[in-house]
């Protein structure tokens, strides 16, 4: 079965009714995978989806929320009245841990392995259904003995480990909102989320295993907590065994929580109460509290990942690399794949630790089918070489996912043809924290893809790409990325500041969400992500993404990785200015800068032909792989360095500043 993915719902000028594109758009990508017979022929989605949800949206998303377990039904499944604040499935009444355990487990599948837990020094640990159940049920029972009451918040600073998804349900469970802040960041990133939720409880460890050895987590808690007067108890899960200070709130999670008993009564919540708080720290100013609550999301999750992922629970291992600090690992490591009864892999450290290799072996050892990742890691492995992978036993892959950034055409190919052995569909998921769960992607079966493109809104979701003025730029046109229609998983505020939600998000446009991102459409009308709008570069008049000269620079077989910015020239307004991490083993000979200047030329035209290029051995990242542009930019245009405090790793500043004392590319 072969089925074109349907355009977008909304009908589109055509190009001459624009006058002018936002967004230029200036690459073009003629390779496109259909789906195979073999795939299409067992897939859980079909075509069938996008017509359901277009001939009546709310009762398809109302037949999504019908595979959950409720207690109550709802009486409306949508309340759009307050907009942009929403109501779904209002009325209703559910427990998600239940749905994510206990109903696994009352249908018979205790026994089923839901998570492969491996330490990154090797221990290895695998949690049934019924284990995770028992669990759950005692840490709700010692939440509760602590006086964690519904609505209470709780601050969850933990590593990669099975602790850290049973806290998390363990506070969905009661009814308390989880706050999962990541593990990387600091003492003082810690507090400011504690007081900004006034959490009562944190959740942590003494520390997590990293890059071969124990990181601490509890002196960053220490210092937090000290400075938190809302924080009545620390929990602390006891992981390497590492010496840890001790506060009369601390206490151990051995001591308390496997005293308790080992089943716990579950209350239904009402659907609009809250799940979590997610603060994301975007480009400037203090942290957004994004808000998800109950049943929306769960229902968002729990069908794109069963659709998305095309998620077979009695077979398939699927395994989401993103730590449980992200959105990502809310929907992708804990709700959506419990609720489907997934079987997970879930690891604690990084992909070179103890050798590069580390990832591979992984699949290899637990026969993972399904892997979603991220562009920055795959562009990682590029640079590592792909004898790496080759070392492997690679064959039980069957669907690959990528989330987070754009994903560079060469990146997608590779990914591919390395990793998944030209026979793995590659789904290419665009979502945000506040989006809650994915939004843009291929379905496999379904959807013939491109290499490069999150393709079209799923079923059941309204998007856009639109002009300064909000009219649709049709295909071929490069504008705004915007949601059309309310979602069920969508954020229903900012934490304590409702009119920042409305400001940021609803009030470029009327009725529109703005999310931020560039776009374009191309001649189907496939969406193809350009980055964020803050990092559009303009030269002489002409509004050029960051994201299309990067993959043009990937594209070039000695680049394994770049990252570009507009910088401030007297004759063209911006300059382009491109920094190029080479691939491993490619000698960075005389004439490779000129080489890559002329193939971006040639690739997408001389307006993109960067001024500059800089050969650099690492770029500035955020901790979730993110490349900070905004850093490259006060290097391109010599200024000092601006915050660092969101960068993964202090000092590739100083790298990327020593690189350019040494080398002057321009020419
Ligand atoms: O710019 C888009 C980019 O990541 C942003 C959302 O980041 P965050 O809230 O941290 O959530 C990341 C995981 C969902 C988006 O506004 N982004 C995410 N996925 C893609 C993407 N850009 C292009 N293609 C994607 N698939």
């Amino acid at each position: 079965m072969t089925t074109t993915t349907p355009a977008t719902p909304n009908e589109s000028p055509t190009r001459s009714d624009v006058s002018h594109d936002a967004i230029e758009n200036l690459s073009r990508e003629d390779r496109a995978f259909p789906p195979s017979a073999e795939f299409a022929a067992q897939a859980n989605a079909t075509a069938a989806l996008y017509d359901a949800a277009a001939a009546d949206r709310i009762a398809f998303w109302e037949e999504q929320a019908r595979g959950l377990q409720w207690e109550k039904p709802w009486h409306t499944a949508l309340d759009w009245s307050g907009a942009p604040f929403a109501k779904w499935f209002d009325g209703g009444k559910l427990n998600v841990a239940v749905n994510c355990v206990d109903r696994h487990v009352a249908a018979g599948h205790g026994a089923q392995v839901a998570y492969h837990f491996e330490g990154e020094p090797g221990d290895s640990r695998d949690i049934t259904y019924a284990e995770l159940l028992t669990e759950v049920c005692r840490a709700a029972n010692a939440l509760e003995s602590l006086g964690v009451r519904a609505g209470d918040r709780v601050a969850i600073y933990l590593p990669m480990i099975p602790e850290a998804a049973v806290a998390m349900l363990a506070c969905a469970r009661i009814g308390a909102v989880h706050s999962v802040v990541f593990g990387g960041f600091s003492a003082e990133a810690l507090r400011s989320r504690i007081e900004d939720a006034q959490a009562v409880l944190v959740i942590t460890s003494d520390g997590g295993h990293r890059k071969g050895k124990p990181m601490a987590l509890k002196p960053a808690v220490d210092e937090a907590v000290a400075a938190s007067p809302s924080v009545r108890n620390v929990l602390v899960v006891k992981r390497t065994g590492q010496d840890v200070e001790w506060t009369d709130k601390d206490l151990w999670w051995h001591d308390v929580v496997d005293a308790q008993p080992d089943t716990h009564e579950a209350a239904s919540f009402d659907a609009e109460h809250p799940l979590f708080i997610l603060y994301t720290s975007g480009t400037t100013g203090k942290p957004k509290g994004i808000l998800h609550t109950t049943g929306g999301y769960l229902t968002q999750v729990t069908y794109t990942h069963r659709t998305v992922f095309d998620l077979k629970p009695d077979t398939d291992v699927f395994w989401c690399t993103a730590d449980i600090g992200w959105v990502t690992g809310h929907s992708y490591v804990v709700y959506g794949p419990l609720a489907n009864r997934a079987t997970s892999l879930m690891y604690e450290g990084t992909p070179d630790t103890p050798h590069n290799g580390r990832w591979w072996e992984l699949v290899e050892k637990y026969r993972v089918s399904i892997l979603y990742t991220a562009p920055t890691a795959i562009r990682t492995f590029m640079k590592w070489g792909e004898d790496i992978p080759a070392r492997f036993d690679m064959s039980s892959l069957r669907v690959l996912g990528s989330v987070g950034e754009p994903i560079n055409p060469e990146a997608w190919m590779w990914y591919r043809r390395v990793i998944g052995g030209e026979r793995c569909p590659i789904v290419d998921t665009w979502w945000q924290t506040e989006t809650g769960g994915i939004m843009i992607s291929p379905l496999p079966g379904v959807t013939e893809t491109k290499p490069g493109s999150a393709m079209t809104a799923l079923p059941g979701i309204g998007a856009q790409v639109v002009d300064d003025e909000a009219r649709p730029v049709g295909n071929g046109g490069g504008g705004y990325l915007v949601l059309t229609e309310p979602w069920p998983a969508m954020l229903r505020g900012i934490w304590g500041d409702n009119q920042r939600y409305v400001d940021t998000y609803w009030s470029r446009w009327n009725g529109l969400y703005f999310a931020g991102d560039g776009a374009k459409l191309d001649e189907d009308g496939a969406i193809w992500l350009l980055g964020r709008v803050d990092d559009v570069m303009n030269v002489s008049g002409h509004r050029i993404s960051t994201t299309e000269v990067e993959s043009a620079l990937v594209s070039h077989p000695s680049v394994a990785e770049s990252a570009v910015v507009g910088a401030s020239d007297d004759m063209t307004g911006q300059g382009i200015v491109a920094f190029v991490i080479l691939r491993e083993g490619v000698d960075p000979g005389e004439n490779v800068v000129a080489d890559l200047r002329n193939h971006v030329a040639h690739e997408i035209g001389p307006i993109a032909k960067p001024r500059q290029i800089l050969l650099v051995a690492e770029l500035p990242k955020t901790r979730s792989g993110k490349i900070m542009r905004r850093l490259l930019r006060d290097i391109a245009e010599h200024r000092e360095i601006g915050d660092v405090t969101t960068l993964a790793d202090a000092n590739v500043m100083t790298l990327i500043g020593q690189g350019l004392d040494s080398a002057n590319a321009e020419d």
